[in-house]
């Protein structure tokens, strides 16, 4: 069993779309998933329910005081959790964070995505100060347009700031927008390679069940 969180303080990052790839590979490949969407604007329950291909349970759940409990009884049935956060501080936010196994913090191609990772990792580590436990954080950069100025100088900013990042980056492909309507996560092409390189990098960060194998 294992809990991931995608959380960072800026809308519009990226966080709803990596959660789409994780739950849909992993859906397909025959895993148990559920998802905690803690977003009012509720994006994530309406594509489970709507989009995805494969059974995953999804709660949308914007009460603090419940997530938790909510958490703790679908990870008892589930082999993964994951929870997809509002693009701005909630205290629901704050508790996914302290529940998870790993955090991915997204962060596409605009200083204010680079401001808010740095502002969410210090979220992270307090969280890790509080419950005297390290939680694992990760900077996925994302919508990436390999070659340009603006990557290059995200990539340097991320260097500057010393934040933690995860080795995949996933490109600016059209594959990760069309999945908000297919319901189905890329398998093959450059963004089906790019997926399961993330998801490689998930499973060797602990953030995935140790004897979990995905399908490429
Ligand atoms: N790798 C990618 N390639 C192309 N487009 C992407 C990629 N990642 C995200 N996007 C696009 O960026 C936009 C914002 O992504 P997304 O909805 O996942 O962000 P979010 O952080 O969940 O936003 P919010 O804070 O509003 O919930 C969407 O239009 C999505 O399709
Ligand atoms: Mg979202």
């Amino acid at each position: 069993m294992s809990i991931i969180t995608v959380a960072t303080t800026k809308g519009g990052a990226g966080k709803t779309s990596l959660v789409r790839i994780i739950l849909a590979r992993l859906a397909a490949s025959g895993i148990k998933v559920a998802a905690v969407d803690a977003d009012f604007n509720h994006t994530l329950t309406d594509w489970v329910t709507t989009a995805a291909k494969h059974p995953i349970t999804v709660h949308h759940e914007l009460d603090e005081t419940k997530i938790v409990p909510l958490i703790a009884e679908l990870q008892s049935s589930h082999d993964v959790v994951v929870i997809d956060t509002a693009g701005a501080a909630s205290q629901a936010t704050i508790f996914a964070i302290g529940c998870a196994d790993l955090v991915l913090v997204p962060v596409q191609t605009s200083s204010a995505d680079i401001v808010e990772a740095i502002k969410t990792i210090n979220l992270i580590k307090s969280a890790s100060l509080m419950m005297k436990r390290e939680v694992t954080a990760r900077v996925v950069l994302t919508a990436v347009q390999p070659g340009t100025n603006v990557a290059e100088h995200i990539e340097k900013e991320v260097a500057k700031a010393n934040l933690p990042v995860l080795k995949t980056r996933l490109h600016r492909l059209v594959a990760f927008q069309e999945m908000s309507f297919t319901g189905i996560a890329p398998t093959s092409g450059l963004a089906g390679h790019q997926c399961s390189n993330f998801l490689d990098d998930l499973a060797a960060l602990g953030g995935l069940p140790e004897s979990m194998k995905i399908a490429s």
